[in-house]
This record gives C-alpha cells, structure tokens and sequence, in this order.
C-alpha cells in the first residue's frame, strides 16, 4: 500500500479540483464490496470477485476509487508497476456516471502514479471494439499490437502503450513489447 498515494496528494488531481465530481482515493477492504458489484455489472462475463481486489491490494497495485460525496463509488482504476513498465490492470466507471470526464481522471491519475513509481511507459489490452479505446486514445495511447482471439468468445485485444516519460529530447525507443 506505501505506493497509494496519500490523501493530501488527491487535492493535486484534476478530478479533486472539479467539486461536481468525486474524490479519488486509495481503496480499503470497504470498498471491495461496491467494486466487486460494479464488476458484475460492467463485465458480467469475467467479473473481478472480492478475492481479485484483495490479491490486487496485497500485491501493492495503484487500486485507486472515485466516491461521491455519498460515499457511493463511482469507478475506479488499478494499475500494476513493474520497473519500467506500468500495465492498466483495469479501469470502470459506473453507467450513471459515464461520459462525465471521471474516466479521463482516474486515466490521468493512473498515468501520474505509475510515473511517480517510476514505470516509462503505460501499457493496456482493450478489447476490438470496445469504446473504452477511444478514451485512451484521447489520453494519448497508441496501438502496437492486436492479440487475435485473445479473449475466451474469441474477441480480439488490442494492445496499446503510452510514454510517461514527459522530459523533451528523452528517448521514447523500445516502446513496442513481444505480444
Ligand atoms: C471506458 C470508461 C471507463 C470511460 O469512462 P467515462 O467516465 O465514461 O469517460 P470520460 O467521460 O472520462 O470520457 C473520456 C473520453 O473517452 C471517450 N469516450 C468515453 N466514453 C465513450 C463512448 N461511449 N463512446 C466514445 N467515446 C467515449 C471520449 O473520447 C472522451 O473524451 P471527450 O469527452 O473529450 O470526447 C467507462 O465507459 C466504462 O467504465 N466502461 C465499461 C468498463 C470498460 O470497458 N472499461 C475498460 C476496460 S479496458
């Protein structure tokens, strides 16, 4: 959990500085409750049960939640580091709440923690076709790959990486991963 950022540090995050929308914070055993429901809800065919979201807290991810100020949570992203590589593990946002820019900030959240973690570069699999590549793109992902049939119905998954190295003139070689 030392890689959670602390409650002071949400006050620097786009999503904290908009009062319409909700705080981001670390996930606690509490939420695993509402995340494991929004699971079943968002990706009814391979939800992330209770036990998913305690492996992810006890392997030290970026599990991070947006709760309104109901206390009701509205998504979330997690977010594994390893080195130089960061892989967006998943991110959601629940269906009342879409298209309200809380995907963009917990994208932008994600991209800024897995820099501070040190990773390079962020990588993800989208499934073809989902809408979720759009916001990516717009977050400055990249397609490197397509990993055909990937999923168990045979869904294809794209791949696609992003630098997080933001200094000008650094190399951005070696972006491309073996699928
Ligand atoms: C994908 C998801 C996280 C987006 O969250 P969101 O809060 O609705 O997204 P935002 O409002 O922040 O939108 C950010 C950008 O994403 C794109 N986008 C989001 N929803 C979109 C949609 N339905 N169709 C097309 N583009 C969309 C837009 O480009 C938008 O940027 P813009 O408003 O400047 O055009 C959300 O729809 C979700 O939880 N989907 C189901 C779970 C899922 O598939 N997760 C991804 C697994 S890889």
């Amino acid at each position: 959990m030392a890689q959670l950022r602390s409650s002071d540090e949400v006050a620097d995050t786009p999503m904290a500085a908009a009062s319409e929308i909700p705080q981001l914070q670390p996930a606690r055993w509490w939420h695993l409750a509402a995340l494991a429901q929004l699971e079943r809800e968002l990706f009814p065919a391979d939800p992330w049960s209770v036990e998913t979201f305690v492996a992810e807290l006890a392997a030290g991810r970026l599990l991070q939640v947006a709760i309104d100020e109901h206390g009701q949570l509205r998504g979330y992203v997690d977010v594994a580091v390893n080195g130089r590589d960061a892989d967006l593990m998943t991110i959601a946002v629940e269906r009342p709440s879409a298209g309200q820019g809380w995907g963009r900030a917990l994208l932008s959240w994600a991209c800024q923690q897995a820099e501070a973690a040190g990773a390079e570069r962020m990588l993800l699999e989208v499934r073809s076709g989902n809408t979720a590549e759009q916001l990516y793109r717009r977050a400055g992902f990249e397609r490197i790959d397509v990993r055909r049939r990937y999923y168990p119905d045979g869904g294809d998954a794209i791949v696609m990486v992003k630098s997080l190295v933001s200094r000008p003139g650094r190399s951005e070689g070696g972006l491309v991963r073996n699928a």
